[in-house]
């Protein structure tokens, strides 16, 4: 009678506390798979083959999000995008730094729908035997994320603090004095006139560029998002993966990316971004 009664009162406590493992176990192996694609030279792969590079389940088709003080993403490729090709690459003289760790720092997942974490991305040098060399920062991410039924990312709320004193380490070089600036335009200027050809063509050559730019705003990291160079200079890092798409946010028009943007409205416009009431992507609709 006993062995009998005893499934039946804890049989429903000892299901849920093993599907809880279950999913906060799925939820923390995406998120981390996730990070995981930003470490080189996994995320170099993901540039030139694009989003079939990345491994099925980890994105919903329709993932969508906002990165801040980045932008906001719509659909797969966008998604995909943002979180892989920005990723750095071992590119310039002398070569950046690039993300050889991937530590999730803080992970908590309260239902099988929403997850919070927060990842440190260690950048090191790369040696010239492609081993790991020098430390030269990390970028802290703090993301909520809500899952679909599979356990794929549907929508994320992303959070980069201090981009600003980060981009300056990983640069190697202060990009807001007066030469700071006219580096970056140049860099961005040849970075377009290789991949922006052809249909794609947005200036009239690296002259052309380097004139519009230096006219445009600086910008800073901390605020990537506007009418900028810094913003374009983000952008353009993701015209070797669609170049029709993102060729025209480089160009003088920032074709609505690289556009100024109201504070008061893009960074607390969920409702439009996600589709469904303000707080509710990232609450748990139910406690099981
Ligand atoms: C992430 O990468 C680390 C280091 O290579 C590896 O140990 C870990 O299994 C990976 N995790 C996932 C979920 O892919
Ligand atoms: C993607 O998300 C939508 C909306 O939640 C869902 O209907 C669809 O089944 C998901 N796709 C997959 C492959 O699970
Ligand atoms: C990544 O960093 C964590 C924390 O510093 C460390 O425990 C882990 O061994 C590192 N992994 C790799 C592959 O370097
Ligand atoms: C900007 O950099 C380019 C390339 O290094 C150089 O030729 C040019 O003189 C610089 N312009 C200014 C205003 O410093």
């Amino acid at each position: 009678m006993i062995f009998l009664l005893v499934p039946l009162l804890f049989g429903p406590a000892l299901l849920s506390a093993a599907s809880k493992v279950h999913w906060q176990k799925r939820n923390l192996n995406t998120v981390q798979s996730i990070y995981n694609l930003t470490i080189y030279p996994a995320n170099a792969k993901i540039l030139t083959e694009g989003a079939s590079a990345v491994p099925a389940g980890l994105f919903n088709a329709t993932a969508t999000g906002r990165v801040t003080p980045v932008g906001e993403f719509f659909g797969f490729d966008d998604s995909i995008e943002y979180f892989f090709g920005l990723a750095p690459l071992p590119t310039g003289q002398p070569p950046n730094g690039v993300i050889t760790n991937a530590t999730l720092v803080a992970f908590a997942s309260g239902c099988a729908e929403v997850a919070a974490s927060t990842v440190y991305l260690t950048v090191r040098a790369l040696n010239a035997d492609g081993s790991a060399g020098a430390y030269i920062s990390t970028l802290k991410q703090v993301a909520f994320w809500r899952f679909d039924k599979s356990g794929a990312v549907l929508q994320y709320d992303a959070w980069i603090p201090s981009l600003d004193p980060f981009a300056l380490l990983t640069h190697g070089f202060d990009v807001y004095t007066p030469a700071g600036m006219n580096a970056t335009i140049q860099a961005v200027c040849a970075q377009q006139a290789l991949t922006c050809v052809g249909a794609n063509t947005v200036y009239d050559g690296v002259d052309d560029c380097v004139t519009t730019l230096t006219d445009k705003a600086f910008g800073r990291f901390d605020e990537a998002w506007g009418d900028n160079v810094v913003c374009r200079s983000i952008h353009v890092l993701l015209t070797k993966i669609r170049p029709e798409v993102h060729c025209p946010h480089v160009g003088p028009t920032g074709g609505g990316k690289c556009i100024d943007v109201s504070y008061n409205d893009v960074y607390f416009n969920d409702q439009f971004l996600f589709g469904s009431p303000l707080g509710e992507p990232f609450h748990c609709s139910s406690d099981e």
